[in-house]
């Protein structure tokens, strides 16, 4: 498991994801820094890049350490590192002058993962089912509803808890990948219609899919939508489909209006059973190995590797 990783115990491992990927992209591409190591190319810089660190920039860990918040003075943030309560990269680092890259080695005190309070984070998360892509006011905990904030509360700092975004939204019963960040460049960059990024969800129908409907599902379907508390018709962009059993198949769609998946099936008469997102762009829930419920951090290097490759 890796140490970025935030896996629960309390929510039992669901369905195991019906699709297997092509071949393991880990195994393919290596670990971290994979992406410099296949292409022999630098990443492009991110809008949401920021800081030094985002920069790849090296830091001294005295600097880092005062950056975080966590000490209230200088001589605590010596008296941390003199005393072995930090390590860098899983390592104990007793030299306060000791440089090195904070994107890609993780600072850890006393055990707990510290982070600049304005470097923004990108988490890779297993959506339950039963969960809501949204803070809820205190009517909607009155009757029961959960957000999937409520999964990250206690497991990232506050200061991060508070700025967390999901990137798009599921549906409460919608289950699969979401990302979840602090930032919205990253927000923006997938779910921007004009970016195109492709969404693959497993749909398992509660009727077989009929030829006729497949190509009304591929070719552009009409659907209602509501904007600013109007209803108008929106026609889908051409989607694709995989077949993978009589009621289930693959449905691929480079927007993301809402309940668009539910909205396209039952506008081609038949209705979604269980819905399952397998991937966004390269980006496939499969290769994390996460429970329902669970979350691991990625890095915008990667996230642009995923967003770009072909
Ligand atoms: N489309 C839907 O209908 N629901 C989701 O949760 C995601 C895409």
């Amino acid at each position: 498991m890796p140490e970025n990783c935030w896996q629960s115990e309390c929510i039992p491992r669901g369905q195991p994801s019906p699709l297997k990927p092509k071949g393991s992209i880990e195994a393919k591409k290596g670990a971290f820094g994979w992406w410099e190591a296949v292409t022999g190319r630098k990443a492009k810089p991110h809008r949401w890049d920021i800081g030094l660190e985002a920069k790849g920039v090296k830091v001294r860990l005295h600097q880092f350490l005062s950056r975080t918040g966590h000490f209230s003075s200088k001589r605590d943030v010596k008296n941390a590192i003199w005393n072995g309560d930090i390590t860098v990269n899983g390592s104990i680092v007793k030299d306060i002058a000791y440089q090195f890259n904070s994107r890609t080695k993780p600072v850890e005190y006393q055990g707990k993962r510290l982070h600049l309070p304005d470097a923004d984070l990108i988490y890779v998360f297993h959506k339950p089912p039963g969960y809501l892509c949204a803070r809820l006011n205190a009517k909607e905990r009155a009757i029961g509803k959960r957000s999937v904030f409520d999964l990250f509360e206690g497991r990232v700092d506050s200061t991060v808890f508070a700025r967390l975004l999901t990137v798009g939204r599921l549906d409460e019963a919608t289950t699969g990948l979401l990302f979840i960040t602090t930032s919205g460049d990253v927000v923006h960059r997938i779910t921007a219609p004009e970016h195109h990024v492709a969404k693959r969800y497993w749909v398992s129908a509660k009727r077989p899919l009929t030829e006729e409907a497949e190509l009304h599902l591929t070719g552009g379907v009409t659907i209602e939508l509501e904007v600013d508390g109007h209803t108008s018709d929106y026609t889908t962009q051409p989607a694709s489909i995989e077949r993978v059993g009589d009621r289930d198949f693959i449905l691929e769609v480079q927007e993301g209006k809402k309940r668009q998946v539910r909205r396209m099936v039952s506008a081609v008469g038949n209705a979604v059973e269980h819905l399952h997102r397998l991937s966004i762009a390269g980006a496939t829930l499969d290769q994390f190995d996460l429970n329902e419920g669970a979350f691991v951090e990625v890095t915008s290097t990667q996230l642009e590797a995923w967003l770009t490759e072909d």
